[in-house]
């Protein structure tokens, strides 16, 4: 085999979350992108030693038990890329790419218990849409990248993610500003105005934020975003006849910074800076940038399968760290915790956890802005807990964390988790430290993308 050479590969596996495994010649040969059980063709990219990687081409032949895709924009959509399987499938695929994932690690635990996504339609409560075009000086659209090439965007007014509001708001949003001729933000130049827009839902409430983030630049013929805002928020106000979900917080986001993220000062335009949120019995104000599960009914069910795993927190003091805006904290305060201590780094979404829990009445708990690490090593030595609950970023726990975490010795540790692969190197340092990872829960969170929640509670080994 060498590099450049295009060959056919049967793909027998697939690595978390998207490489396609497959042997030619007796070598294991990676593909991204490539499902288990397709036949692919692939250009071979890198050969070192015993690690090949290709490229793929196309698919020659489905895997035997793919059915036609639901969307219209699969064939140019990122997302959603086990579309092609049922919705039990597709999450049997995931459970074995984390399996996989604990065996290479050299851990015991495999996940025992998959839960579906109560919805595995437009389940999702927000959306980050951007502006942009599908080629060079092609006609703006607004949507998400497009598969394999990051710097173009595919106008998803069919999403099935999510419900018809959001699609509505979409295309409304994009014919508005073409009408007008407003230019997108170029990644390059840095010139232009649109950047992204931000839909987020509240499952149980119908309220809905819509954000706009633009530069707050004039360009070289004099726009610049001030002046259509009033028209943009007539257009949107405009369209409540047609939405089943409420207009409750409409912003601005001044996005004028390099980075091809959702930043800035927000200015409300309309209504009030949050939707509010209904999750396990509990009500919570949702910020612009405050963190909260992105599927509010898979949220209940992780919780629950999070939650089910302490073997008792009547009457105890719980850390809930990496809180968001409070949520597992506030259902454990709810449900008999003493006292929860939540850390949080993002300081709007401590504001929106201590407001939530005033909210809620749950005056058992207190949530402290700032890096877990930090904020533990600094904490009063009187204050201990007697369960810890982690739900860390993708980039999970990390050494230093997990090493402070394990140094209260704690009987039981939960280990909620968003990226399996961080969850593993977490595990093996908390073996180390004399805690035993044990059965794992998947949780749907995300279906059709290749992604997954998992829950994994670790006992204290008898010293
Ligand atoms: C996966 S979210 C979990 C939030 C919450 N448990 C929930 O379910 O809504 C992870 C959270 O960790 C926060 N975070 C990231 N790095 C952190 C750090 N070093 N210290 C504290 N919080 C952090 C993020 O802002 C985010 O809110």
């Amino acid at each position: 085999m060498k590099k450049g050479e295009v060959i056919e590969l049967f793909v027998d596996y697939n690595l978390y979350p998207n490489v396609g495994v497959g042997i030619v010649d007796g070598k294991r040969v990676r593909v991204k992108g490539a499902l288990r059980g397709q036949r692919v063709r692939c250009r071979l990219s890198k050969k070192r030693g015993d690690r090949i990687e290709a490229r793929l081409i196309d698919v020659a032949e489905p895997a035997s038990d793919e059915q036609p895709s639901f969307c219209e924009h699969y064939e140019v959509c990122g997302g959603c890329m086990l579309q092609t399987f049922s919705a039990e499938t597709q999450l049997a695929h995931k459970v074995d790419m984390v399996n996989r994932l604990f065996e290479n690690a050299g851990l015991e635990s495999r996940v025992t218990e998959a839960i579906e996504s109560p919805e595995v339609f437009e389940y999702r409560n927000k959306m980050e849409f951007s502006f942009g075009d599908m080629e060079k000086g092609g006609a703006m659209t607004l949507g998400m990248h497009r598969k394999g090439h990051h710097h173009d965007v595919v106008t998803v007014d069919h999403c099935h993610l999510v419900d018809a509001d959001y699609r509505l708001i979409l295309e409304r949003t994009l014919d508005f500003f073409t009408a007008l001729e407003v230019p997108k933000y170029n990644k390059f130049s840095h010139g232009g105005i649109l950047r992204h827009l931000v839909v987020r839902k509240a499952k149980a409430t119908g309220e809905i934020m819509v954000a706009l983030s633009a530069t707050t630049q004039h360009t070289e013929d004099g726009k610049s975003i001030d002046r259509y805002l009033a028209g943009f928020l007539e257009m949107l106000l405009g369209l409540e006849p047609e939405l089943s979900g409420k207009l409750t917080s409409i912003m601005q986001i001044k996005n004028d910074g390099l980075g091809d993220v959702v930043a800035g000062e927000t200015v409300v335009l309309h209504g009030r800076d949050y939707i509010e949120e209904m999750l396990s019995g509990l009500r919570f104000k949702i910020t612009l940038y405050s963190f909260f599960q992105t599927n509010t009914l898979g949220a209940e069910k992780l919780y629950e399968a999070a939650i089910g795993r302490i073997s008792d927190f009547e009457g105890k003091v719980c850390f809930d760290l990496f809180s968001g805006t409070g949520t597992i904290g506030q259902i454990l305060a709810l449900n008999g915790a003493s006292h929860v201590v939540g850390v949080e780094l993002v300081e709007d979404a401590v504001r929106s956890a201590r407001e939530n829990a005033a909210f809620n009445g749950l005056s058992n708990c207190e949530f402290i802005a700032g890096d877990v690490f930090k904020v533990l090593s600094g904490m009063d030595e009187a204050l201990l807990p007697d369960v810890i609950v982690l739900d860390p970023p993708r980039a999970g726990v990390g050494e230093n964390a997990v090493r402070k975490v394990a140094s209260y010795g704690v009987e039981e540790i939960v280990y909620v988790s968003c990226n399996p692969k961080t969850l593993t190197e977490d595990l093996r340092i908390f073996e180390q430290l004399g805690y035993h990872a044990g059965d794992v829960t998947a949780v749907d969170m995300f279906p059709w993308a290749g992604h997954v929640e998992t829950v994994v509670k670790l006992q204290r080994r008898n010293p």
